[in-house]
């Protein structure tokens, strides 16, 4: 096991297999690189099968057990089932998908070792959809969210941004998680620092005290400093009188909130890999990639040590609060070396 100068152990992958996407969410921070998409066949900076494959038994050797593939849209990937099949037995597989091509993949993508999806869905109502998305896929998406209970990926995650748009829907989709068993609502603020719209920032801490008023029973995970949310499904009898957070009628809802948030950033555990194959410390940083080389097992473990040992918590240690409580980078770090290609 990696650990990092704060401490920090690393037992997780986070890699996109693309930036390509069937959608165009007006959030999408791309997982940190900002707008880079592109056509949509596939292209060849990609990191390939193999390449993406060694990596992870490399990553395997130094006992990260699990893997998060997102994009852009993995999906659109059409090795992905190979690349799962071919992940080491030692790692827990999970995939964030738009959901749209899930209905006839689903079980495929299970059969080569998908064991957990996050389904982005931000809104309940097909024009909503369409207007934070871009894109008319709503019925699709909601038949990929089928697809992969029927390939028996439940719970299935949905995730919703909270932002301008899309904060006024929460009730609905906390509802909707509720009555419908297989579904747990994975609320994300939203991250400003890499979008460039500031102004679409709403105050999560209003959503918190909302579903503390909701909940049923609410369960404090120190290990990622997130709160779940257990909700009833609207029947008061039922509310009044949980058996336990697994009680079948109960939603549960998480908030992930990243956001100038120090507790959170201390309690990361996982190094990104871009889409071309450049090792990523932290999802707010572009000053910290690492190309694997050529992609050989020795260059792969060189360069996984090293980003490991340059990892910085974000808010708290790279950010860091000054008198007026405004965040500022840390002068100590004022100096970074432009990474290297
Ligand atoms: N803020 C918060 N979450 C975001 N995502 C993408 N962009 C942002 C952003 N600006 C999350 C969405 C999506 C996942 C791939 O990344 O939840 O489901």
């Amino acid at each position: 096991m990696l650990t990092d100068e704060f401490g920090r152990e690393v037992t997780g992958v986070r890699i996109s297999l693309t930036d390509r996407c069937n959608f165009d969410c007006v959030y999408c921070h791309n997982e940190g690189l900002g707008d880079t998409r592109g056509p949509m066949d596939p292209q060849n900076d990609e990191m390939t099968t193999d390449d993406v494959v060694r990596f992870l038994e490399v990553a395997a050797e130094f006992d990260v057990d699990a893997v998060k593939f997102t994009g852009g849209e993995p999906m659109l990937r059409q090795d992905l089932e190979e690349i799962i099949d071919r992940t080491p037995d030692s790692m827990e597989v999970s995939l964030t998908t738009n959901g749209t091509f899930l209905p006839g993949r689903a079980e495929d993508l299970v059969d080569a070792g998908l064991e957990r999806v996050n389904v982005s869905q931000d809104a309940l109502d097909p024009d909503d959809f369409a207007e934070i998305t871009k894109s008319g896929a709503y019925e699709r998406v909601l038949e990929g969210v089928e697809a992969a209970l029927d390939a028996g990926l439940d719970p299935v995650k949905l995730n919703m941004v909270v932002f301008e748009h899309t904060a006024g829907y929460v009730p609905e989709m906390v509802d909707h998680v509720a009555e419908n068993d297989g579904l747990q609502l994975q609320l994300i603020e939203y991250m400003p620092e890499l979008t460039g719209k500031p102004e679409w920032n709403i105050d999560i801490g209003r959503v918190h005290d909302w579903l503390a008023e909701q909940a049923v029973e609410i369960e404090h995970r120190e290990m990622h400093d997130r709160k779940r949310y257990w909700i009833g499904s609207g029947d008061e009898s039922t509310a009044a009188q949980p058996s336990s957070p697994n009680d079948a009628d109960l939603g549960m809802v998480e908030i992930v909130d990243p956001v100038e948030n120090p507790t959170f950033c201390a309690n990361c555990h996982r190094v990104r890999v871009t889409h071309e194959g450049y090792l990523k410390g932290c999802l707010n940083r572009n000053d910290d990639l690492r190309p694997m080389g050529e992609m050989s097992k020795p260059e792969i473990r060189d360069a996984f040590r090293e980003v490991v040992a340059n990892r910085v918590p974000y808010y708290g240690e790279y950010m860091i609060q000054n008198d007026q409580g405004e965040w500022e980078l840390n002068e100590e770090y004022l100096e970074i070396e432009p990474p290297a290609d």
